[in-house]
């Protein structure tokens, strides 16, 4: 092995704001980064001369990452969102630097999950107003409209991370479980899939979104849907506010037709704790009503502080990108080679450059003319840049870095050895 570095780990200065959950520290600290951490969110001039010196920048959802920030931020390699929406970032602007995003979409998946299986339950035994009422000092003890959840129906529309989660759950519950999905999904244990929402509602005694915001599920639920779903049902609504009309839902509520819903996303969500929320369905019996928290557990908290360690650091490693939601995605696997006798790694050469014809035969014919020879090699693109991961025999890395740093189309190149 060769034991020099090319950049020594105790010089790899990591900068988290926002309260990131202390894992994070932890996991970098082990890996022999330097860790600067802070609570709150800085403002702009403080943000930027936080991430002056900084190689990795980890944030939450209130420090606005604008092109002025990576400007003033030379050394950066890479910006990880702790968290899971990334319109914080301008992630385009850090594309064309060769700056990779990273975030954790999937960390909640388990907690919503769960909220959506308590509510399917409480739903069941009307438990919101039951607890308001006995907090008022009335005690209404009877059974009227009380039902177990073992043996009814749950049709769960979106069967991705969370849907199918909520699948597992609740078939452990006794429940029976149907679903629906625009792709074909594999059903687990005995969950059906069925062809059409039409037939997933008209089945289900209670009904839980797990679709994205998109044009399609914008007001998928609407006044024909909650007509078509069967009297006295509930409906769930975990995934985005956009996807039910609370309208027509207020109104099938008012009339009697469905039973109960649970909501935790809505069309207008209030930007900042504290500012008031107002909904057609305040006050309205056998409502759930929750401030978008589905996701929010500190479970949670820590599975994303792990899940984006873990990118950030395999990105500053060996280069990998898989994850990142803003540069191709790339992943050579290490590999070990012969060098004689002795067993080396070869020297890894990371390089984004602009998407235009030509750059890779530029960089080929650079390394055969250095006399080093690649080992493997793996390049993707996207519409404005191109980042391909190489790995070359052991020879002058530095020597190397330095004439690829000079092709014109370079966005930034770095060789780890
Ligand atoms: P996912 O991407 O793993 O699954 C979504 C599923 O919906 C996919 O299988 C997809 O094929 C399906 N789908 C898309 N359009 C559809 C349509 N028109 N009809 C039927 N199926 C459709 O997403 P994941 O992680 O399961 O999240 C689901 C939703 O939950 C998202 O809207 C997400 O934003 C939301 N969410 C809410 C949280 C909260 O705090 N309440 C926390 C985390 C996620």
């Amino acid at each position: 092995m060769t034991s020099k570095t090319s950049y020594p780990k105790a010089k790899i200065n990591v900068v988290l704001v926002e309260s990131i959950h202390p894992r994070a520290n932890d996991l970098f600290k082990a890996e022999g980064f330097q860790v600067q951490s802070m609570a709150g969110a800085p403002d702009a001039r403080k943000l930027a001369s936080l991430v002056a010196d900084a190689h990795v920048l980890g944030i939450r959802s209130k420090s606005d990452v604008t092109p002025a920030i990576l400007a003033a931020a030379p050394k950066l390699l890479t910006v990880g969102a702790f968290c899971i929406g990334t319109n914080q970032i301008a992630i385009d602007e850090a594309c064309k630097r060769g700056v990779p995003v990273f975030n954790s979409p999937f960390s909640n998946t388990r907690s919503v999950a769960e909220l959506t299986i308590a509510e399917a339950i409480g739903l069941h035994r009307g438990l919101g107003d039951k607890t308001i009422q006995m907090h008022r000092g009335d005690w209404d003890k009877s059974a009227a409209g009380s039902h177990e959840v073992r043996g009814r129906t749950i049709g769960i529309v979106g069967y991705g991370h969370i849907g199918s989660q909520v699948s597992v759950l609740a078939e452990a519950m006794g429940m029976r479980v149907v679903f629906f999905d625009i792709i074909s999904k594999m059903a687990l244990g005995n969950a059906r899939m069925v062809r059409s929402l039409k037939e997933l509602l008209e089945v289900s005694d209670i009904v839980t979104l797990h679709v994205p915001a998109t044009k399609q599920t914008q007001g998928m639920i609407g006044k024909s849907e909650l007509a078509r779903m069967k009297k006295g049902s509930f409906l769930i609504n975990n995934a985005r506010g956009s996807v039910v009309d609370v309208v027509a839902l207020a109104a099938a509520m008012k009339s009697g037709h469905i039973a109960g819903a649970a909501l935790d996303v809505f069309p207008d969500e209030p930007a900042a704790k504290g500012e008031k929320f107002e909904s057609p369905l305040q006050g309205l019996a056998n409502v759930f009503l929750t401030p978008h928290v589905g996701g929010s557990t500190e479970e949670a908290q820590e599975a994303i502080a792990e899940d984006v360690c873990d990118k950030l650091i395999k990105f500053v490693n060996i280069g990998s990108t898989t994850g990142a939601v803003n540069v191709p995605e790339v992943e050579l696997p290490e590999q070990l080679i012969r060098d004689g006798a002795r067993t080396v790694r070869p020297h890894r050469i990371l390089h984004f450059h602009k998407n235009v014809p030509g750059v890779l035969s530029k960089m080929h014919t650079l390394i055969a003319n250095m006399n080093a020879n690649i080992s493997a090699e793996y390049l993707r693109t996207n519409e404005e840049v191109g980042y391909v991961v190489l790995d070359v025999d052991p020879s002058d890395g530095e020597a190397i870095r330095k004439k690829l740093a000079e092709i014109p189309e370079t966005i930034r190149v770095r060789v780890l050895w």
